[in-house]
């Protein structure tokens, strides 16, 4: 029996941010355990410089495997994806490494009217990584880039009318939405802090414009590469578990964790992995 394809997956984020990550790797593989680091005491990463956002990658993927002993990391972070993954593969090789980065691609592909935006941080946005993504797509039209300083924060920080002020000026920016020729018909959330202020920014952009994030690709991906490591949970039968740990305040990431995946806080570290329905032993969170 391989004892390490029992041990858990490590998850970071800045934040909550990747808690949209959480919730596709919660459904794709129900049966693995978690531990979900929010490295809120220093978020946010997207306005930091590289060398910032690289440490903080390094120290948090050396605590995940050392202290929980994990099988297995996904970055559920954009920011970090473009910082730091080359760097941690090179300091890690034994260690599986999924990143993200925002879905322009797919995006390309869905778009009829040739319109793509794209929103993301300002790290993400300027790095050699995404340069060289943007460099491979063949389409004709570049997509409308913006970097969004901010709002990762004020969704961090659940402060609704930051939220809304920011979406208002960041999607006008990247509009007219619309089916013409030209329009913007489909956005990419190039940070995964994002997908928590869809309800305002479809409502501001209109019902036809599509959104298109990169949780359920990473889920997905993270399922082929532990298959390919033979790293796949024995017992497929069983419903994991997630530990949630904080750099920053256990509250907020206790009512984060109860507001966008329906976990209730509890005394006990430990939930099981699922995001609907009543919580009989709830979440978080231990401070790191
Ligand atoms: N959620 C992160 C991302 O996907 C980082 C946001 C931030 O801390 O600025 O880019």
């Amino acid at each position: 029996m391989n004892e390490l394809a029992r041990r858990p997956i490590g998850v970071f984020d800045s934040g909550v941010g990747g808690l949209s990550v959480l919730r596709a790797l919660w459904s794709e593989l129900p049966e693995e355990d978690f531990v979900y680091v929010a490295d809120a005491g220093h978020a946010p990463y997207g306005e930091k410089d590289d060398l910032a956002v690289l440490m903080r990658a390094q120290a948090l993927t050396h605590e995940l495997r050392y202290r929980y002993g994990i099988k297995a990391l996904v970055v559920a972070c954009n920011t970090a994806t473009a910082a730091a993954i080359a760097e941690l593969r090179a300091s890690h090789p034994d260690l599986p490494i999924v990143g993200i980065e925002p879905a322009v691609k797919p995006a390309m592909a869905q778009t009829r009217t040739g319109g793509v935006g794209v929103l993301a941080t300002r790290g993400t946005l300027q790095s050699e990584k995404f340069r060289t993504l943007l460099q491979s797509l063949s389409a004709t039209a570049a997509p409308k880039l913006q970097a969004c300083d901010g709002l990762a924060d004020a969704i961090e920080r659940n402060d609704a009318m930051k939220i809304e002020a920011l979406c208002t000026e960041y999607t006008r920016a990247i509009g007219p939405f619309g089916q013409n020729f030209g329009d913007c018909d489909t956005v990419v959330l190039g940070c995964t802090h994002y997908p928590f202020a869809l309800d305002t920014l479809q409502r501001l952009c209109g019902p036809t414009v599509l959104f298109v994030e990169g949780g359920t690709p990473v889920a997905k991906r993270t399922a082929q590469v532990l298959a390919t490591h033979c790293l796949r949970h024995p017992d497929t039968n069983r419903l994991g578990q997630t530990e949630f740990v904080t750099t920053g305040d256990k509250q907020a990431l206790a009512a984060a964790l109860q507001r966008w995946l329906g976990v209730l806080p509890d005394s006990a570290n430990l939930a099981p992995n699922q995001a609907v329905g009543p919580m009989s032993s709830g979440a978080p969170a231990k401070q790191m």
